[in-house]
């Protein structure tokens, strides 16, 4: 996956997700397939998109004790996903317990482990939200202990927001990989996003891998769109 684009396919139908697919497979590194298709779609979505050949990134969050999470993601690792997402506050066992899953799992398929990232602080959980579900009210320093829980628990990526991306890099080994929602160039619309960056301002400040959505399956022509973020990076 050299590619950092990957495409967040929140499309509403399995036929569009596909459409989708198959036009901008060679342009992107993989296809970020959320929580309405699966549950929609069924895993079969997730053999349809690999059978394009591109990769694929299940963001299903799974948040449970640690031996459920580790039954799941070993499913998504049989399912030969290539990364796939893990609520950091599940705690360090269950992290654990989801990381040792995926390289047993497909070490016995003799395939390489997909990436497990870790999810945070949920970026629509303000301070407000954080002393609500009885958390002391700053978001950063949640993010900072949950990422610094995830990587000593052995996690070897985190999901975060642009503007986590600079002081994680800091925080974090070099080696933990970053992916980053909320990329927007300067003639897009920001929709319901309200901290960007453009794709080669998140890749500068240490983001390896990009979720994009509307700026290129909203756009008139996507595979256009995901060609013009590639050869601007
Ligand atoms: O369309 P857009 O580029 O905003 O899509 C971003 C994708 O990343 C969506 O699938 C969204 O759910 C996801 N995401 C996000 N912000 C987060 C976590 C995930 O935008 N904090």
């Amino acid at each position: 996956m050299s590619n950092p684009i990957i495409v967040a396919l929140d499309v509403p139908s399995v036929d569009k997700a596909l459409a989708l697919a198959e036009q901008l497979a060679p342009a992107v590194g993989a296809f970020k397939i959320g929580s309405e298709l699966f549950t929609s779609a069924g895993p079969d979505i997730v053999r349809r998109i690999r059978a394009t050949g591109a990769a694929v990134f299940l963001d299903l969050k799974f948040h449970d004790i640690p031996n459920t999470v580790a039954k799941a993601v070993a499913a998504a690792t049989r399912l030969d996903v290539q990364m796939l997402t893990i609520h950091t506050g599940g705690g360090p066992e269950m992290m654990r317990a989801a990381e040792a899953s995926a390289q047993e799992t497909a070490c016995a398929l003799g395939r390489p482990a997909p990436l497990v990232l870790g999810v945070t602080v949920l970026t629509s959980m303000d301070a407000n939200e954080l002393g609500a579900v009885g958390l002391a009210p700053n978001p950063g320093k949640q993010v900072e202990r949950l990422a610094a829980l995830a990587a000593s628990s052995g996690l070897r990526g985190l999901v975060c927001s642009p503007l986590e991306l600079a002081a994680l890099r800091q925080q974090l080994p070099s080696s933990i990989q970053l992916v980053t929602p909320g990329i927007r160039g300067p003639g897009d619309a920001a929709g319901d996003q309200k901290r960007t960056l453009s794709a080669s301002e998140a890749i500068a400040a240490g983001a390896n891998w990009l979720v994009i959505g509307r700026p290129i399956y909203a756009a008139e022509n996507p595979r256009a769109a995901a060609e013009g973020i590639r050869a601007a990076l």
